[in-house]
C-alpha cells in the first residue's frame, strides 16, 4: 500500500470516533484531510467542526460542514489530527504543517485526541522530525541560540524566499538534532522561554488512541 492509501485508511477509520450529534475538533494535514473527506460522508448526523487552521477550515466549507469559533463552544468530545512522529506513550512532534498553535488549543478544548498516521510516524524516542516551534519574530534570533545550547540547531522557515507567516502571523523555527527522551519536561521547560508562542512537542496534550496505517491493515494503540 501506499503511504497515501494509508493516510486514507486511518482517515476513515476515523469516523468510528466522531460522535453523532456533537462538534468534532479538526487537525491539519495530508492525513487529515482524508478525514475530512470520510467526514463529509456523515455531515448530516454531526453538528459541526472547530477548525485548527484556515486549510482545514476551507476544506470542511467547501464540503458543506459547518465550522464553529472555538469561542462559541464548549468542551468537544474528540479531537482528531495527524502528526509528524509519535513515540510509545502517545506524545507527539506536531506543527509540519505550521498549524501547531490552534492544534494545541482545539486539542486541549477536547476530550480524547484521536491521532492519525501512517507507520511511518512511529518512533522510540521523539527528535529525528525537527521540532517546530512558534515564535514571535523578534525573539526568533535569541530563541534559535537557546536551542543551539542544549545541541539543537534552529533554523527559520522560509516559503517563497520569505520567513513561513503562520495563521497567527508569526514565524516558526525547525529545530533539528535534538533526542527528547523527556517530552513532558522538554515542553514545559520551552514554553517558558520568552518569545516561545508553541512547541510542536505535544506532552500535555499527548494522543489517547492513535490508528496506525499499517501494511495489514490500521491498528488501534490506546494510551
Ligand atoms: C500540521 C501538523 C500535521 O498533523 C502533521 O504535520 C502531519 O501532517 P501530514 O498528515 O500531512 O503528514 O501537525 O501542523
Amino acid at each position: 500500500m501506499t503511504q497515501d492509501e494509508l493516510k486514507t485508511l486511518v482517515g476513515q477509520a476515523a469516523l468510528h470516533y466522531v460522535v453523532p450529534g456533537e462538534i468534532v475538533g479538526v487537525g491539519t494535514g495530508s492525513t487529515v484531510n482524508k478525514f475530512i473527506d470520510a467526514l463529509a460522508t456523515m455531515k448530516d448526523r454531526i453538528a459541526g467542526a472547530v477548525s485548527s487552521s484556515d486549510a482545514s477550515t476551507q476544506r470542511l466549507r467547501g464540503l458543506g460542514i459547518s465550522v464553529f469559533d472555538a469561542n462559541e463552544v464548549g468542551d468537544l468530545p474528540v479531537y482528531i489530527d495527524g502528526a509528524d512522529e509519535i513515540d510509545g506513550a502517545g506524545c507527539m512532534i506536531k506543527g509540519g504543517g505550521a498549524a501547531l498553535t490552534r492544534e494545541k488549543i482545539v486539542a486541549a478544548q477536547s476530550r480524547r485526541f484521536v491521532c492519525i498516521v501512517d507507520e511511518s510516524k512511529q518512533v522510540q524516542v521523539l527528535g529525528r522530525f525537527p521540532v517546530p516551534v512558534e515564535v514571535i519574530p523578534m525573539a526568533s534570533q535569541r530563541l534559535a541560540r537557546q536551542f543551539a545550547a542544549m545541541g539543537g540547531i534552529a533554523r527559520l522557515r522560509v516559503k517563497d524566499g520569505q520567513p513561513l507567516v503562520t495563521d497567527n502571523g508569526q514565524h516558526i523555527l525547525d529545530v533539528a538534532g535534538l533526542a527528547i527522551s523527556d517530552p513532558l519536561r522538554f515542553e514545559s521547560e520551552v514554553n517558558q522561554w520568552p518569545g516561545v508562542v508553541t512547541v510542536g512537542v505535544f506532552a500535555h496534550q499527548k494522543a489517547a488512541v492513535c490508528l496506525l496505517g499499517t501494511a495489514a491493515g490500521v491498528k488501534t494503540l490506546l494510551f
